[in-house]
């Protein structure tokens, strides 16, 4: 079966079941409860299952064919893929979903009608009597649902424990599973079924969650509002099935990314283990980086980059131990895109993007590389015969150069060295505690306050948003959770997208209290939370009561200002520097707006000023600003931009000022005019590829411009002129130091030049040793050249601190005599941690310790013969 016949039968098969269907979602997830990566076809629904947020569909059931990411967290496969044929990295998953609606009676009796029917029929066409069904130990129900109504015997249903129990995450929603395997016969191992049997003879290919609990932070399983059906079936998975093979490089697809790789790096599947390996993952490596660049990941040494970086490192090193020297991620990214594009588009819109940040890292990379080898050959060169390789150098190839370890084995043995295998663990131990110290403190609520906030838009449904349109209104509390209060509605804004949430005040009959900030509790719950001095109690304010809440107008002002000049300030970036300019982050506050890009090198001062200017223009349009919802189509119609890393239902906001239109949840001025005057003030690299310019808009800019001419102003009075005047002046004044500096050195070294005349007359038999003074090594130089000049000099030593920076020390002898000056200076150098000349008559040495000069200078005495 080829790729896009699996994609059209799925979902036309759940559409004539009364399913939408949804788009994949970015690989980025947004739920707070969510792991890194986009892992499953559940995880852009989690709120509803959890109730969070109301199902947009009628019925409450979905299917998607979503991309997935397993490369880190609870569902981590990195390290078997190229090894294992059956694991990858990127991977597609098609899932169906009932939000509260049916359950296991139809989903069963679906699984197996969609994998039996014949492909005319809509199905996959496998043959029934090659599936098996496993159940959870507890699962009487399902048992007998495959039994009863599918009619399966019943010797090809198993039940299991934890393997039938699928979890998102360590939090999450989770519930008992029943996973269908094909059996591809005895060829392949052991008879016994999925339970006993070998795990090369039954592949499971479709897992069926019964999602019905969550799991809290703390453990323990709760039940969720209602019971739900979550499945996935392993895309690649089924399309190897329906070429006889288990493995996921024969699938319709990764086929073609292999036989790629096979022509990029030269080399054919059966070589050799090596190369198979390589071949494979680069197949699917490349996917992962095409996928998550396109998704706004950039390779970095945090995070989500982070496992970029070490997915695109992994890639190129397999490539590098091929000895294949040509980049490889391009070409490959290249063919991703032929054989994706259709069923993603978006792979082939940020192509620019995708294929500057590949070239870039596996450039670099390729340096580090090399770097890397020279590390090792250099502490390798080091050990004596036998010596272990010590774990930390191991662990720095590995963590730094990305040398696998058993690379740096390999190297090592090649030249008679064992590696230490402790210590490199021992290490190794040592990051992931501090991995595991930073990644804890997350955003996530955990325990009681979680319940309630949970309890509490279960009951009520989302807080109502009325901030764009009064500042203050009348709202009831629903309920007071530690620090913070819950009202039905509410004028303030709860950050998100970047912009910070509102201030302001909380004020009832019995009093009032300062609102600190305002945030999701949960996706549509929000939080405000008051200030210390109110909680806990309140002041008598409980669930039920009516308050007067109104934001700072002012803050807010400032803060929508800011917000709406991002957007111009994004469009004018793109006309300036090109589409590939993506967002990255931002935050938008009352004082300054801060916007973070993709793009590859700084801003020329010339840039910034056409950029400013361009948006300046649009300001001073006056134009109004429309901000209205709208379908995501309709959306898309208009060409609107979305933000990365932003969650976007099918009802959306968009913006449009001037010239921009873009997805924007934020609140943002009316008219362009608004905004006042805006101003770049500052442009500076956060990152490999990634630049962040910060401005400010309105008051904070005629601030600005004050502040600035406060400065000039006094710099100027400081100068004894005008501010006209500042800059001749300052020129002027340069001039005048340079001058005064230059007659100050000359003078300096006729001092000491006739300084070090003088020295002559203490000569002793013929030796001269003295600490001087100096401007500079040459003049030091220069000095004792002149002294051994002198009739009867044998050698003469001076040392001195020139500028009182570093040490020199001069050893000169003549000519014509036996003294040989580098072997005396040698010892003497070390006395001043430093090192240098080894002339025969003259050697000058530069030195860190200015404190051992005195010493270096007593042992010259010594060696020569005058102490
Ligand atoms: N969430 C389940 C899985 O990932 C089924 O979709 O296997």
């Amino acid at each position: 079966m080829r790729a896009h016949e699996l994609r059209s039968a799925w979902d036309r098969f759940f559409e004539r079941r009364g399913h939408t269907v949804v788009p994949s979602a970015g690989l980025i997830p947004h739920h707070p409860s969510a792991p890194m990566f986009t892992n499953s076809g559940m995880m852009p629904f989690v709120s509803y299952f959890l109730g969070e947020e109301a199902v947009p569909y009628d019925p409450p059931r979905a299917s998607s064919i979503q991309k997935c990411v397993r490369a880190g967290g609870k569902h981590n496969d990195l390290d078997a893929i190229g090894r294992s044929t059956r694991h990858l990295s990127f991977f597609e998953m098609a899932g169906n979903f009932s939000f509260g609606d049916y359950f296991k009676a139809e989903m069963i009796p679906w699984a197996w009608e969609f994998v039996t029917s014949s492909v005319g029929e809509g199905g996959l066409g496998v043959d029934g009597d090659r599936i098996w069904a496993t159940v959870h130990t507890t699962d009487d129900e399902a048992e007998a649902i495959w039994a009863d109504v599918v009619g399966l015997p019943r010797q090809r249903i198993q039940r299991m424990g934890t393997d039938n129990f699928w979890e998102m995450g360590e939090t999450g929603p989770c519930g008992p599973s029943s996973e269908l395997f094909f059996d591809f016969g005895p060829e392949f191992g052991a008879d016994g079924g999925p339970a006993q049997g070998s795990e090369w003879r039954y592949i499971e290919f479709w897992n069926l969650v019964f999602t019905q609990y969550f799991r809290g932070a703390d453990g323990q399983l709760t039940d969720l509002p209602n019971t739900n059906v979550d499945t996935g079936l392993g895309f690649e998975r089924t399309l190897a099935l329906t070429e006889g093979s288990s493995s996921l490089y024969d699938a319709d697809g990764m086929r073609q990314l292999v036989s790629g790789a096979e022509q990029v790096t030269g080399r054919s599947l059966g070589d050799s283990d090596l190369g198979d390996i390589a071949l494979r993952l680069l197949a699917d490596h490349t996917r992962s980086t095409a996928f998550l660049i396109s998704d706004g990941v950039i390779p970095s040494n945090e995070d989500r980059g982070y496992v970029l970086r070490r997915i695109m490192r992994r890639a190129v090193r397999f490539a590098y131990l091929l000895d294949v020297s040509d980049a490889v991620l391009v070409p490959m990214i290249e063919r991703c895109a032929e054989m994706m594009g259709d069923a993603y588009p978006d792979l082939r819109t940020n192509s620019e993007l995708i294929l500057g940040v590949a070239e870039r890292e596996e450039g670099q990379f390729r340096t580090t590389l090399a770097n890397g080898s020279t590390l090792l050959d250099q502490a390798l060169d080091g050990l004596d015969d036998d010596a272990t390789l010590p774990g930390a150098v191991a662990f720095k190839l590995h963590d730094t150069y990305g040398f696998p370890l058993e690379v740096t084995e390999e190297m090592a043995q090649l030249r008679g060295h064992e590696v230490d295998l402790a210590g490199f663990d021992a290490e190794m131990e040592q990051q992931r505690a501090r991995a595991k110290a930073a990644s804890k403190g997350g955003g996530v609520e955990v325990g009681e306050a979680a319940d309630e906030f949970r309890r509490l838009i279960t009951e009520n449904g989302p807080t109502e948003f009325v901030g764009r349109e009064v500042s203050t209104t009348e709202a009831t509390v629903l309920g007071i959770v530690g620090g913070s209060v819950v009202l039905d509605r509410t004028p303030f804004y709860a950050e998100s997208g970047g912009q910070v949430g509102d201030t302001g005040t909380l004020s009832w009959s019995g009093g009032s209290a300062r609102v600190l900030d305002t945030t999701f509790a949960l996706p549509g719950l929000t939080r405000h939370v008051l200030g210390n001095d109110a909680a806990p109690d309140v002041g008598g304010l409980s669930a039920g009561d009516t308050v007067t809440a109104s934001i700072d107008v002012e803050r807010r002002n400032a803060i929508r200002r800011n917000h709406t000049a991002t957007h111009l300030l994004h469009w004018a970036l793109r006309q300036v520097l090109g589409d590939h300019v993506k967002q990255q982050g931002s935050l938008v506050d009352e004082t300054r707006l801060r916007f973070d890009f993709s793009h590859f090198q700084a801003l020329s001062a010339d840039e910034i000023v056409r950029i400013e200017d361009l948006v300046n223009r649009e300001v001073l349009t006056g134009e109004p600003v429309s901000h209205e919802e709208m379908s995501r189509s309709d959306a898309d119609e208009r060409g609107a931009i979305a933000f990365f890393g932003e969650k976007y239902g099918d009802d959306v906001r968009v913006l449009e000022a001037g010239p921009s239109v873009e997805l924007c949840g934020g609140t943002h001025v009316s008219a362009l005019g608004q905004i006042g005057t805006v101003k770049v003030t500052s442009e500076a690299s956060i990152g490999s590829n990634i630049r962040r310019i910060e401005a400010s808009t309105g008051l904070n800019t005629i601030e600005l411009l004050r502040r600035d001419e406060a400065t000039l102003g006094a710099l100027a009075a400081e100068l004894g002129t005008s501010s006209d005047e500042l800059l001749a002046t300052m020129r002027r004044r340069n001039d005048d130091n340079k001058a005064l500096r230059a007659e100050v050195g000359q003078l300096r070294t006729e001092a000491a030049r006739s300084k070090a005349m003088s020295l002559a007359e203490t000569a002793t038999d013929g030796v001269i040793v003295a600490r001087v003074e100096a401007a500079s090594r040459d003049e030091v130089r220069d000095q004792a050249l002149a002294l051994r000049d002198r009739p009867g000099i044998r050698a003469v030593v001076l040392g001195a601190v020139p500028g009182g920076k570093g040490v020199t020390l001069v050893v000169a002898t003549s000519v014509d005599g036996d003294l040989h000056a580098g072997e005396l200076m040698a010892p003497a150098a070390k006395a001043i941690s430093g090192g240098g000349g080894k002339g025969a008559d003259l050697a000058v040495a530069g030195g860190k310790n200015a404190d051992g000069l005195d010493e270096a200078l007593e042992m010259l005495r010594t060696a020569l013969g005058i102490s």
